[in-house]
């Protein structure tokens, strides 16, 4: 199917070829200040991490490339039975400004065209006001607040909770 875009920005499954470049996005400063988890990673963890998921059934891991090449991840979880999944992403830290959204969009029509989903939720950490602005951007709804949640080893922040309904991408809510 011709996306949007022209077929310029594509999703395919992560595979190991993609483990080294991942990580060095994963680790990069720039997003892992945005994380849950905010140590450097290890090339040990990270392998154990993909075989784990690539296992999982309820995962999806993609990379999302540009003209053949790749300059981001994201990752869908399945929660429960109902076809409701989490979502993450990072780009690649030294991508073109403005990339970043052809994820997003390629996202939703990955999870509600390809997976089939009733719903998208994403979790940002309350400081991160890119991935605020992004999920907005993308039509999503802030449905709640975790109040002083997540700790980072040195204090405590609030994540703020969105969801997207397929329904809702379905009816041209997105800008494309
Ligand atoms: C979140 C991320 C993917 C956004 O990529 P990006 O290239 O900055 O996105 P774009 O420039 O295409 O922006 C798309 C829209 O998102 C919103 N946005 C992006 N950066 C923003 C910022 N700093 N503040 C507020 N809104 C922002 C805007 O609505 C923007 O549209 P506009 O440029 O027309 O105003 C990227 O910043 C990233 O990888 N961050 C690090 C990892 C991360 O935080 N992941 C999410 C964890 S929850």
């Amino acid at each position: 199917m011709e996306n949007s875009s022209g077929n310029v920005y594509k999703l395919r499954l992560m595979g190991d070829e993609h483990l080294d470049l991942v990580l060095g996005w994963r680790n990069h400063p720039e997003v892992r200040r945005y994380m849950y988890t905010q140590h450097l990673i290890s090339m040990e963890e990270h392998q154990a991490w993909f075989k784990r998921a690539c296992a999982d059934d309820a995962k999806c891991l993609l990379i999302f490339e540009k003209l053949g090449k790749p300059i981001g991840f994201l990752n869908f979880s399945l929660q429960g039975k109902g076809r409701v999944a989490d979502w993450g992403f990072y780009m690649d830290p030294d991508h073109q400004k403005g990339d970043g959204r052809h994820l997003g969009l390629e996202g939703l029509r990955y999870g509600f065209d390809n997976l089939k989903l009733h719903k998208i939720c994403g979790q940002a950490l309350e400081y991160n006001n890119a991935s605020i602005g992004f999920h907005e951007y993308l039509g999503f709804v802030q449905e709640g607040c975790l109040r002083s949640h997540a700790f980072d080893g040195k204090e405590y922040n609030s994540v703020i909770c969105f969801g997207l309904l397929a329904e809702e991408w379905a009816s041209d809510k997105v800008k494309v």
